[in-house]
Order: structure tokens, then C-alpha cells, then sequence
């Protein structure tokens, strides 16, 4: 169940350039959390001044704590930035639906992580290394600075960087060609910038390689009431010409879709 509550922040501070972890005791909604893929939408601002809640994946939950990792992009994230422990934040959540594992090899697996989009991947990494299931997991950046693990291919981890700086040169869209060819039967789980999901997207869609996608679509309200968090829905390519069925809410019905349930 969704729940309102206010929070004291326990720590927050910087992982990467522009990249930041923030923990927040938010015992109730904690309690609500069902898995990764699902977020919580933050407060920001003092009064009117930035009205909508900022949409912030969970990145993980620990002993009534809800962790984020979040990238300053604007105002909001800015004044995210700025808070120190004690201070008090208030949250809605968990909201959206999560990662479904049902009939997947993980050995096969490959997570995909970008950006803004490495919170809920590293939540699941983390799920499927404490049950010691082996998988592989790539994250990209635009530069090392922007980079906080570490590139450990023996370990199933790889990084990459667009200016080749830690781990691979290129985006992850060369690295997720070279593991796929390793594989039997791939299966992909990626949450990042909507160019990254795209390209991933026609590429699963192109080789026939199923998968999971977490969309970070703009948000306003995050629980179904404005419907501005839409995307198009694809039934094996045909497209049913009533609002209801040829659009999903980001908000409700995901964030976290199969490849080709929805366009990007
Ligand atoms: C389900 C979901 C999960 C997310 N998880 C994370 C996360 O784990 N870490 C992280 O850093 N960011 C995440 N984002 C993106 C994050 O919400 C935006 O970067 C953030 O709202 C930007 O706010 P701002 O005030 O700093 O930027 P501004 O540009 O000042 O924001 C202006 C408005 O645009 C909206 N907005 C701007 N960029 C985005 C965007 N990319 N996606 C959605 N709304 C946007 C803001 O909510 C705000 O209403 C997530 C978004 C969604 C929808
Ligand atoms: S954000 Fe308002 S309906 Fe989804």
C-alpha cells in the first residue's frame, strides 16, 4: 500500500561526479516495498516553489530506510543535494510495479544500467548477488568521473564510458552485443536515459531478445490522476486505437515493462 510520510535524512553524499546517495528513515513505506523497480516521489523546495514531487527510484531498503542515488539534473535534485542528517523530507510511495524474475534464467541474465537509471538495477544487482545468483550486470557514463563501482569483468561487472576513461570505450550498446553473442538465451533488464532504452529497445526487438524495461518518463502527480506520464503500448506491433489501451500510465501500470509491451 502507498503511504505519505515524512522522513529524517540519516546521509547524503556525493558517490561520482554530479551523483549522489541519499538515505531516508521512512519506516513505513519501507515496510511497503515489494521490490526494485519501484520508486518514491520526494518533496522539494521550500512551499510552492517547486510544486511537483520529484520521482526517485529506490535503490535500496534496509532497516526502515529508503536509499536513492540520484544525479543532479535541475532545480530540484539541486535542493536535494542540500540536505544534511536530521533534516526532514516527505515522501509518497512506494509507487509503481517492479522487475519480474518469474521464468528467467538469471545465469542469462544481463542488467543494464545508465544515468539517472543505475538506481533500480543496482537495488536488483544487489537482490541477486546476496542470493548468489550469477549474472551480468553492464553500467555506462559518459566519463570515469562519473563512475562509482568498480570494472570487474570477473565479477560479471562491466563498465563503460563514452571516452573510454574506466572499463570499455563506447556505450553500453557495444558491450550488450559482445556478452549477448556469449549467450544462449539472453534475457535483458535495463533502466537509463530514454536514448539508451531506445536503442536497447530496437535492438532486443531486432534480434528477438526478451527482456524487461523501467521507463523514466516525466512525472507530475506519480499516482494516475493527471496522466502525464503516458507511453504507447505495442501488441505484437498493432496498435489498438482507443486512448485506454494504446497508452499505459508510467505512474500505475509501470515503470517497469516487458520490451515489447510498449514503443519507445
Ligand atoms: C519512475 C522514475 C524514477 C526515477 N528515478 C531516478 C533516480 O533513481 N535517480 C535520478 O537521478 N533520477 C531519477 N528519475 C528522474 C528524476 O525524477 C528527474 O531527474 C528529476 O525529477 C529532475 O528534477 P529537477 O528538479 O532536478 O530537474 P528540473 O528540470 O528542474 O525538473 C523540472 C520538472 O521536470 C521533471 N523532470 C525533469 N527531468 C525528468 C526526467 N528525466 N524524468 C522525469 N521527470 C523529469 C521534474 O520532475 C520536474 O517536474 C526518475 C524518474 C522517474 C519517472
Ligand atoms: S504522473 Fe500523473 S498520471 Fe502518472
Amino acid at each position: 500500500m502507498r503511504r505519505i510520510e515524512s522522513g529524517k535524512v540519516l546521509s547524503n553524499h556525493k558517490l561520482a561526479e554530479g551523483v549522489y546517495r541519499m538515505d531516508i528513515s521512512l519506516p513505513e513505506i519501507s515496510s511497503e516495498v515489494q521490490g526494485p523497480g519501484q520508486f518514491i516521489s520526494l518533496t522539494v523546495g521550500e512551499g510552492w516553489q517547486m510544486p511537483l514531487r520529484r520521482p526517485m527510484s529506490i535503490a535500496s531498503v534496509e532497516n526502515g530506510s529508503v536509499s536513492i542515488i540520484y544525479k543532479i539534473f535541475g532545480k530540484g535534485t539541486e535542493w536535494l543535494k542540500d540536505r544534511y542528517e536530521g533534516d526532514v523530507i516527505e515522501a509518497i510511495g512506494p509507487l509503481g510495479n517492479i522487475f519480474s524474475l518469474d521464468n528467467i534464467n538469471i545465469k542469462e541474465t544481463i542488467l543494464i544500467g545508465g544515468g539517472v537509471g543505475v538506481a533500480p538495477i543496482l537495488y536488483l544487482h544487489e537482490q541477486l548477488s546476496k542470493d548468489v545468483l550469477d549474472h551480468l550486470l553492464i553500467v555506462g557514463a559518459v566519463t570515469a568521473a562519473e563512475h562509482f563501482l568498480e570494472h570487474t569483468p570477473n565479477a560479471g561487472i562491466y563498465l563503460t564510458t563514452d571516452d573510454g576513461t574506466v572499463g570499455e570505450k563506447g556505450t553500453v550498446m557495444t558491450l550488450l552485443e559482445v556478452l549477448v553473442d556469449k549467450l544462449e538465451n539472453p534475457y535483458i533488464i535495463a533502466c537509463g536515459p530514454e536514448p539508451m532504452l531506445a536503442a536497447i529497445h530496437n535492438y532486443s526487438t531486432e534480434k528477438n531478445i526478451p527482456g524487461q524495461i523501467a521507463v523514466e518518463s516525466y512525472m507530475a502527480c506519480g499516482t494516475g490522476l493527471c496522466q502525464g506520464c503516458i507511453i504507447q503500448t505495442s501488441k505484437n506491433g498493432s496498435i489498438e486505437h482507443s486512448y485506454h489501451k494504446r497508452y499505459s500510465l508510467v505512474c500505475c501500470d509501470g515503470p517497469v515493462y516487458n520490451i515489447d509491451a510498449i514503443r519507445i
